[in-house]
């Protein structure tokens, strides 16, 4: 066997200053696509993503809180790792500038340029937008505004600091982007950037002496100072690949084969970063992918200026694929795309329910009818329209992959949809219920399995997009294991796997919305909380926390209960389990019934979560049950067993206990 090619990916790392918006979750489903589909294709992957907490903003956040700037982050930092847990987003770290190893890398990495002579002490004065963190020169500002933050006025900035040599890199810099034309992606950026570096490149301030929230600069140096935030945020890429400080040993992972960042950050990552790593000695990243920004009703998305979409409020109203495949098909490769509620709504019902919905319910509902619900070997019975059907099939497996290669999920999700569409036009064209009325038992056997394949080779394709329904879809299909268990390296071949197996039908995968009364179609009701936010604008307690978020609540104000012995707590059998089936319990608003694995056994479970999670995002989870609880029946549903889950005081809040690595199913929780 081949070692697997590595792939290492990072996105941007969010400041923790404000709630996740649309717009980091938009970077952090695509960064996700992309990891998802190189696993798929057969790539030793490994993703990185995180938070950037050591900025002014913070800490003033912070204090306009009443916390301890540290404790702040905590909280905030937690609820950006909870929101994309909710979004199914499959980070391998999630790191922290303030983890201890990072904090050792920024000091080590700041020593090297300094031993190479990159490192020079000198007085700054000029302007700073907090916003950005960053320093503006006078001719960049619009009306005496950053350009990017109009709303907020720019701090005049005058200290002694620690300055980067950035001006000695500049030919080395414009060398080397000529040399590797996918350094920076697409090619619109690297234009912008090459422009810029013709202008001239200045030294930059890499230092704050009057700040004491962040990293230390090296004491050898002068640890009275702190490094500056982005010098401080751009290192966490080489922490996160296992730098080994004070070595060579740059890491299993480095360097990164995709840094996938939003454009407005194009200069820190295509400039300063490289330009880094050149002075500390250290190889530059493949690529930085420069992805637009998601608009909402036409402006930016972004906490400081007040306009901002909560996703966790539409994964609650519809689920996360609905979300990650709506923006992955609205915001175009590198481009700005606008989200609206009404659109969402839209292309749910019409690609999502319908369009492969549909094509799903109808072909197994056909297996059941005419063939008890086992799809049937093939019969050697075949016609020009299971030609056209094959051949759709492999023209989008080639496409839809070259695409993603190419950083295109937008393109390859249409390519996908061509094989869905396809499958649609193949029922209404071979007719199935003609077939079976005239007896030609044979020709619908091989319709009915060339459905199932085209069903199975889309859900493939299309896991990356939306984890959850493939994975359901493939359950429902009665396929073993997982759809990323397949590999898809431009070919798609998994014919085998497909006679015998049992179909099984449940209820609508995207039940339809009802555009006229449902409340989240009406969609306003979020431009309510956008209003509200913009009233905080700029005032303490912008981040909720001073209201006590629900998510907080319960922090620190109730005492733990009494305590017991090692033996008492030896009783509890708690185990991992895997939920393979999951649904709500008829005529209940709060009950779902889970069919979990024990590795060992497989039973049922009754949990009081319905309002908090959808059945299917449950499917697949690995929870931890009370194994060895009495048998129960709630609402007459039979229970053997208890899942753990964790909830607010107030039960506003409540998430599942669940293992942060694999583990054998049944394997015992200590
Ligand atoms: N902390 C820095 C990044 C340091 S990376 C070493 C930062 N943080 S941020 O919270 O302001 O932005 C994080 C990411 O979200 C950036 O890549 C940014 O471009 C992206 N987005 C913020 N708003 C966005 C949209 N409205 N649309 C798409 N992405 C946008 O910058």
């Amino acid at each position: 066997m081949f070692p697997l090619a590595k792939y290492y990916i990072t996105t941007a790392i969010d400041y923790v200053n404000g709630n996740p918006h649309l717009g980091h979750a938009y970077e952090k489903i695509g960064a996700d696509v992309i990891a998802r589909f190189k696993r798929l294709a057969g790539y030793d992957a490994f993703f990185l993503t995180g938070t950037d907490e050591h900025s002014l903003n913070v800490a003033r956040q912070a204090e306009a809180e009443g916390l301890s700037t540290q404790e702040f982050c905590d909280i905030m930092s937690g609820r950006f790792r909870n929101a994309w847990d909710k979004l199914n987003i499959s980070y391998d770290r999630f790191i922290r500038t303030t983890d201890q190893d990072h904090v050792a890398t920024v000091q080590d990495i700041v020593r090297r340029a300094n031993e190479r002579g990159y490192i020079y002490r000198g007085t700054y004065s000029g302007y700073y937008c907090v916003s950005c963190e960053r320093f503006i020169e006078k001719g960049d500002l619009i009306d005496g505004k950053c350009p990017f933050h109009p709303s907020r006025e720019p701090e005049w900035v005058e200290e002694t600091n620690y300055f980067f040599a950035l001006s000695e890199f500049q030919e080395p810099l414009l060398r080397h982007i000529q040399e590797h034309p996918d350094f920076i992606l697409p090619a619109a950026r690297r234009n912008e950037v090459v422009n810029r570096i013709k202008e001239g490149l200045q030294d930059v301030s890499v230092s704050r002496s009057t700040l004491t929230w962040g990293v230390p600069f090296p004491e050898e140096i002068d640890d009275s100072q702190v490094v500056y935030v982005w010098f401080d945020a751009l290192i966490n890429y080489l922490t996160g690949a296992g730098y080994t400080p004070g070595t060579d040993e740059f890491g299993k992972w480095w360097p990164a084969d995709l840094h996938y960042i939003g454009k407005d950050i194009t200069w820190f990552h295509c400039v300063i970063w490289p330009a880094t790593l050149m002075a500390a000695g250290v190889p530059l990243p493949e690529t930085i992918f420069g992805h637009g920004f998601v608009t909402f009703k036409g402006a930016k998305m972004s906490k400081s200026e007040g306009i901002v979409v909560d996703p966790l409020k539409v994964v609650d109203s519809l689920g996360a694929d609905p979300l990650r495949y709506y923006l992955m098909k609205v915001v175009p490769h590198g481009q700005d795309g606008d989200f609206s509620f009404e659109g969402l709504a839209e292309a749910y019902n019409a690609d999502l329910a319908n369009d492969l919905g549909n094509l799903v319910n109808r072909t197994t509902a056909m297996i059941k009818k005419y063939f008890k619900g086992q799809v049937p070997s093939p019969t050697g019975v075949y016609g020009p329209l299971d030609e056209e059907l094959k051949a759709v099939e492999e023209s989008v497996a080639q496409r839809a992959h070259e695409m993603m290669e190419e950083l295109d999920p937008t393109s390859a999700l249409s390519e996908i949809w061509r094989l869905i569409t396809a499958a649609n036009k193949y029922i209404e064209d071979s007719a199935p219920w003609v077939l079976a009325r005239e007896g030609k038992r044979e020709r619908l056997a091989t319709v009915m399995l060339n459905l199932v394949e085209a069903i199975a080779k889309g859900t493939i394709m299309l896991s990356p997009f939306i984890p959850y329904s493939s994975q359901r879809i493939w359950d429902i299909l009665g396929l073993q294991g997982k759809p990323e268990d397949i590999r898809w390296d431009g070919n798609l071949e998994i014919s085998s796997l497909l006679p015998g197996i049992c179909v099984t039908q449940t209820g609508p995968l995207f039940p339809r919305l009802d555009m006229e009364s449902s409340d989240f179609t009406k969609g306003e009701f979020h431009l309510a909380e956008l209003a509200k936010e913009k009233k905080k604008e700029g005032k303490p307690g912008q981040a909720g926390l001073s209201a006590k978020s629900p998510q907080d609540s319960g922090k620190g104000d109730k005492k733990v209960a009494d305590l017991i012995s090692i033996d008492d707590f030896a009783k509890l059998d708690l185990r991992v389990a895997e939920v393979i089936t999951a649904e709500r319990v008829e005529g209940t608003d709060k009950l779902v019934r889970l069919e979990i694995d024990l590795g060992c056994e497989k039973r049922q479970i009754v949990a009081g979560i319905a309002q908090f999670y959808k059945p299917e995002e449950l499917v697949g989870k690995h929870i931890v049950v009370v194994a060895n609880l009495e048998p129960a029946r709630i609402r007459g549903v039979e229970s053997k067993g208890m899942l753990l889950a964790g909830s607010t005081e107030d039960r506003s809040e409540l998430a599942i206990i669940t293992v942060d690595r694999p583990l054998p199913k049944g394997a015992k929780v200590r």
